[in-house]
């Protein structure tokens, strides 16, 4: 049976490059950048999506272009039924991710209701816009009707199909998104104090440098490129033989990429200029874009925009997840496409509200894993083990068993390139993998 294809080589690009940008590059990009140091960690985070990244993106799409096929029947047609388990694991921590993602997507909702009501572009006081968010996370019913919110939408445009349709317009909203964030930023470079945050973002400090900020970086770089569960190798196997995969990746890491740095600057320097804490943690962007929009005529107005467009763009990520949820349930266990969805929504939904509750009531000794809360717990494991653990098994998958079916003339048509990049993707990248890995969690 041939698979359906993506209608072009443009339309495969941003559908990936959707499922990349999310609150990843928005969210996360700029409170892990403050709290590991600012340039320092730009510069390994850069390295990471250049070297481990574009290696990683364009072999998950070659495999998927190979085997024609979604994760798991990947590694079972071209390996045998023990590689599967690569695949289930993916599915295993696409639950664990959406179920923490869509308790902050929530955030974003509860954020956009409050930009509507008048409710946030009210102060530029540090301590008043960090007890607001404090105050709401910690409140044990607000944040989870937000995060079920969250979840429906997601539920919804994936029961109903109409992903290409949230497809067709995200392009234009995400473009929007990136002017949006480019005005803000020249609003921010003009309040006085803003160039010690973009000097703090842009000039590396290798004194910070210790282990953690390269397994953050390289966690942070897998995340925001939604690698490691198998999620390209899906987008890979709808692609026409023609589209070369390795400028696919690097379009879709550049746009990833470009949002990132875009958050960086749109955040720091505010920080520093209205005297924020950079450490602040995961509220960071929550706590300081009430105050830019606060510092600006039309607050209201702009904090709905760039809520909506934050939320489209978490919307387009978390669609991505949920979809391997779902096609997991319905391709192995043959539940219809509804059902398949019901399980799915009811399992994010209830380890979300854990994960939302553990910043709340539960955040104590008594409800910790590893001495992190519920949320946190989530965020580490899956970020900083379960994925690179994923990619180490896909390189080597790929580099020793895989290699001879006709992956090798999926990324390059010259054999000299093909076997560098061989060498890059069975030695090298597993290697930094595994170092950073051992390093950091193991001794
Ligand atoms: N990359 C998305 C973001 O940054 C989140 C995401 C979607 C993801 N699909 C993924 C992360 C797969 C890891 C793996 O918001």
């Amino acid at each position: 049976m041939s698979r359906s294809q993506w209608g072009s080589r443009a339309g495969f690009i941003l559908a990936s490059a959707g499922s990349a940008i999310g609150l990843g590059a928005v969210w996360k990009f700029p409170y892990i950048t403050a709290t590991q140091g600012g340039g320092s960690f730009l510069f390994i985070y850069l390295i990471c999506c250049l070297v481990l990244g574009l290696t990683l993106m364009a072999t998950e799409m070659a495999l998927g272009r190979a085997a024609h096929s979604s994760p798991i029947g990947a590694f079972r047609k071209l390996g045998n039924p023990g590689w599967a388990l690569t695949g289930v694991v993916g599915v295993l921590v696409a639950f664990l991710i959406l179920s923490f993602y869509s308790v902050v997507g929530g955030w974003t909702v509860a954020y956009l209701v409050k930009s509507i009501t008048g409710g946030i572009a009210t102060s530029i006081d540090p301590k008043h816009n960090s007890e607001a968010f404090v105050q709401f996370i910690t409140d044990p019913w607000s944040p989870i009707v937000y995060h079920f919110i969250f979840g429906l939408l997601t539920f919804g445009i994936v029961i109903f199909g109409v992903e290409k349709g949230i497809e067709r317009i995200s392009k234009y909203l995400m473009s929007l998104l990136l002017v949006l964030m480019l005005l803000l930023i020249l609003r921010n470079l003009t309040l006085p104090g803003a160039w010690e945050g973009v000097e703090f973002f842009l000039t590396p400090d290798f004194s910070k440098v210790t282990k953690e900020t390269w397994l953050e970086a390289m966690g942070l770089s897998f995340f925001s490129l939604s690698l490691g569960i198998g999620i390209m190798i899906t987008y890979g196997s709808y692609v026409d033989a023609k589209s070369n995969l390795i400028s696919s990746s690097a379009w879709v890491i550049g746009l990833t990429l470009l949002t990132c740095i875009l958050a960086g600057f749109m955040v720091l320097p505010a920080v520093f200029a209205f005297g924020f804490e950079p450490s602040a943690g995961p509220g960071l962007t929550f706590i300081t874009m009430p105050a830019v929009f606060a510092s600006m005529p039309f607050s209201g107005f702009f904090a709905t925009l760039f809520f909506v467009l934050l939320l489209v763009a978490a919307l387009t990520s978390s669609i991505s997840l949920l979809e391997v949820m779902v096609s997991f349930f319905i391709d192995e266990l043959k539940l219809s496409r509804y059902v398949a969805g019901i399980i799915s929504f009811a399992l994010f939904f209830i380890v979300g509200c854990t994960a939302s509750l553990s910043l709340g009531v539960w955040d104590n000794p008594a409800h910790h894993i590893f001495g992190l809360n519920i949320f946190d717990f989530l965020d580490k494991l899956t970020q900083n083990i379960l994925m690179p653990l994923g990619e180490v098994s896909l390189t080597l998958f790929c580099a020793w068993v895989a290699w001879k079916s006709h992956l090798a003339e999926q990324l390059f048509s010259s054999a000299k390139l093909a076997n560098l990049f061989r060498l890059m993707l069975g030695v090298v990248v597993p290697v930094i993998i595994v170092a950073v890995f051992v390093v950091n969690v193991i001794l």
